[in-house]
């Protein structure tokens, strides 16, 4: 773990403006740098009122303020979440993971005592392989186990932030290829998924613009970024190696505990995220609905 301490006190400070308060929702951060729970908001209706909405607006300027917010106590319906996803733009189908019958925007996520896995158990940011990679995840979980389950979200502004003026200066124009091959061949065997000849491949900037803060983030992960372009190999690995440690230094991180009904919002533009599986043998089951994005700037 890369440590960012020096004489001088911490070499990475995050220094947030003072933030306008909300009006119709409150917003409770649970670090400084990454992640707010939300409360004062009842998802279910707000997603059938097709007025324009000052709480939906609050909604985006949280997420754009904290990365990954958190909602608890939410019984929404499976058609409710899917359109709480389109208030945000377009759904994404995932190229490779099981669905709930008849609705491919609403992925399973699911791990009971005979699971050889569960979903997300490394650090990672989904479908990155894809040339427009998603925008965000919505993430229901309806059933917890007793205790566990948790996840992890880091947030990828403070990762790029913290790293040294040398170092930024070496990624600066550096592309990498993010190959979905190396994420998805075979994983979904045990849901009786067969394999797609091809998966997804693409090439993103190592550090990205965001579209909507206009901040920088770093966008390398383990799950799917196999090399840096245009540099030997072996450099790329050391590179990418000293990456994605300096990425998983948990002052960049907030870890939230499920309860049933809860829902997560991240934004992948500018988060990685990491489910526990500590939870074995009980079960943790929801579903995730996932919205479109944009090819990374
Ligand atoms: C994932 O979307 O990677 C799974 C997250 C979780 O189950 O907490």
């Amino acid at each position: 773990m890369s440590s960012l301490a020096s004489k001088s006190g911490p070499r990475y400070r995050h220094t947030a403006g003072e933030e306008e308060p909300y009006e119709t929702l409150a917003v409770e951060k649970l670090t400084p740098i990454i992640g707010a729970e939300i409360s004062g908001v009842d998802l279910g209706k707000l997603v059938s009122d097709d007025r324009s909405n000052r709480q939906m607006d609050e909604i985006h300027r949280a997420l754009a303020e904290n990365s990954v917010i958190f909602f608890r106590d939410q019984a929404i319906t499976p058609q409710q979440h899917l359109a709480f996803g389109r208030k945000f733009g377009e759904l994404h189908i995932h190229p490779a993971a099981p669905h709930e019958e008849g609705e491919p925007a609403l992925m399973k996520i699911y791990a009971d005592k005979n699971s050889p896995r569960a979903n997300g158990e490394g650090w990672h940011t989904d479908v990155s392989c894809d040339v427009e990679p998603p925008m965000g995840s919505i993430l229901y979980i309806k059933e917890c186990p007793p205790r566990g389950g948790d996840t992890l979200f880091a947030s990828m502004y403070a990762a790029y932030e913290s790293l040294s003026d040398r170092m930024k200066a070496y990624l600066d124009g550096l592309t990498a290829l993010h190959d979905g091959e190396m994420a998805y061949r075979g994983l979904y065997a045990n849901y009786g998924v067969a394999d797609k000849p091809n998966y997804p491949r693409a090439e993103h900037p190592v550090v990205r613009t965001h579209p909507v803060t206009g901040k920088k983030a770093l966008y390398v992960n383990r799950g799917f970024t196999s090399h840096i372009v245009g540099i030997p190999r072996d450099e790329s690995d050391a590179i990418l190696s000293y990456l994605y440690q300096h990425c998983e230094n948990p002052l960049f991180q907030c870890r939230f505990r499920w309860t049933q009904n809860a829902i997560a919002f991240w934004d992948y533009r500018c988060t990685q995220h990491r489910a526990m599986w500590d939870y074995w043998p009980h079960t943790r089951s929801g579903n995730r609905v996932t919205v479109k994005g944009e090819r990374p700037m």
